[in-house]
């Protein structure tokens, strides 16, 4: 198939485009190299691989570039809390319009099929096991934190009312906290490798008790494929993380630690540091993911211990700051 990914050049997009390609799927990558985590593959050499740089708010290139492909998979997006707060009016418009010119692209071209990226934040600040049939929940409009997630509430209703207008089979996701090698944007755990290897205290803010589920980068890559595999009728929206892999900052911050001390090229001088917290902290958040294991029989495979140290080990070997 050919396939085209707006944000393939992120963390989620360039281990995405490295599976379809051994998938013998075609893949035009689409992005403004706001971030660029591809430099660190070389799957932008492979003949199957087209890269345009260009922002999806340009809708007229985004749709030139489009143009021929079957499937559009939509990563590109402005993500990261100290976006949603340095950023607001910018995390808004790249998501929600950046959206909708996707969609209108899609229309335009008769492409029936796609992928959006939405987000677990769309649940709010108390999300224990949360299923598809669960309520979103966000703050007031006066707390900045809360843009981020509308966006994508919006770009969540934008797609299922789409998909039901024209017929598409439209898949949204909300991932829940991946991670894995290339994250070079923000995240707890690339966030604490990347001071270690710095040799600078971990920071955590607040309690430090705040729970998340992590995500191993492959095991989120497997789902996406299965449901490309098995078309499903109409729009569909799954959740997709790790219940099995549930930890709190603290405990994550001490799991990169002793991955840390499993290294013997890096010489550990961090320890954790507890700072206050100044933005809306998230207490509690993780799925149920029966869904998509009755649809898909999909199960995660990679716990925590192994994910931190593979994530560890390539910021050790791969990562250059700049
Ligand atoms: N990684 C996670 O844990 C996580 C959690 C929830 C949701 N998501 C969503 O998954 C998607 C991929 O996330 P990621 O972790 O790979 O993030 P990322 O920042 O690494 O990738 C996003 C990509 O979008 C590109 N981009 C940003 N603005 C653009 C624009 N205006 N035009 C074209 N390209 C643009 C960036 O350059 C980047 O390559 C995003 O939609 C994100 O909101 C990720």
């Amino acid at each position: 198939m050919k396939i085209f990914v707006t944000g393939g050049a992120g963390f989620i997009g360039s281990h995405l485009t490295e599976r379809l390609v051994q998938e013998g799927h075609t893949v035009h990558i689409f992005d403004n190299l706001h971030r660029n985590a591809i430099k660190y593959s070389d799957i932008l050499n492979h003949p199957s691989v087209t890269f345009t740089q260009g922002d999806i708010l340009d809708k007229d290139s985004l749709k030139k570039a489009m143009e021929g492909n079957e499937i559009v998979f939509h990563m590109a997006a402005i993500a990261g809390v100290s976006n949603y707060y340095n950023f607001p009016a910018k995390t808004l418009k790249v998501n929600l319009i950046g959206t909708y010119n996707v969609l209108e692209c899609m229309v335009e071209l008769g492409i029936k099929r796609m992928f959006d990226m939405s987000t677990s934040e769309t649940f709010g600040t108390d999300a224990v096991e949360v299923d598809e049939e669960s309520y979103q929940r966000i703050g007031p409009p006066q707390d900045k934190r809360w843009c981020y997630a509308g966006s994508k509430i919006g770009g969540e209703q934008l797609i299922f009312r789409y998909a039901e207008e024209y017929g598409w089979d439209a898949t949204v996701i909300r991932p829940f906290n991946i991670y894995g090698p290339r994250q070079i944007g923000e995240g707890a755990i690339a966030n604490f490798c990347k001071n270690v290897l710095d040799g600078k205290n971990l920071r955590i803010e607040g309690s430090g008790m705040a729970l998340r589920s992590w995500c191993y980068i492959t095991d989120f890559i497997e789902a996406l494929i299965a449901i490309l595999n098995k078309p499903h009728k109409g729009p569909e929206c799954f959740n997709l993380g790790n219940p099995w892999a549930i930890a709190s900052t603290v405990s994550l911050g001490e799991e990169v630690l002793r991955a840390a001390k499993g290294i013997d090229a890096i010489e550990l001088k961090s320890t954790i540091d507890f700072v206050p917290m100044d933005f809306t902290e998230i207490r509690v958040r993780y799925p149920k993911v029966n869904k998509l294991r009755d649809m898909y029989g999909w199960q995660p495979k990679v716990n925590l211990a192994d994910g931190v140290y593979n994530t560890l080990k390539w910021f050790h070997d791969s990562y250059e700051k700049n």
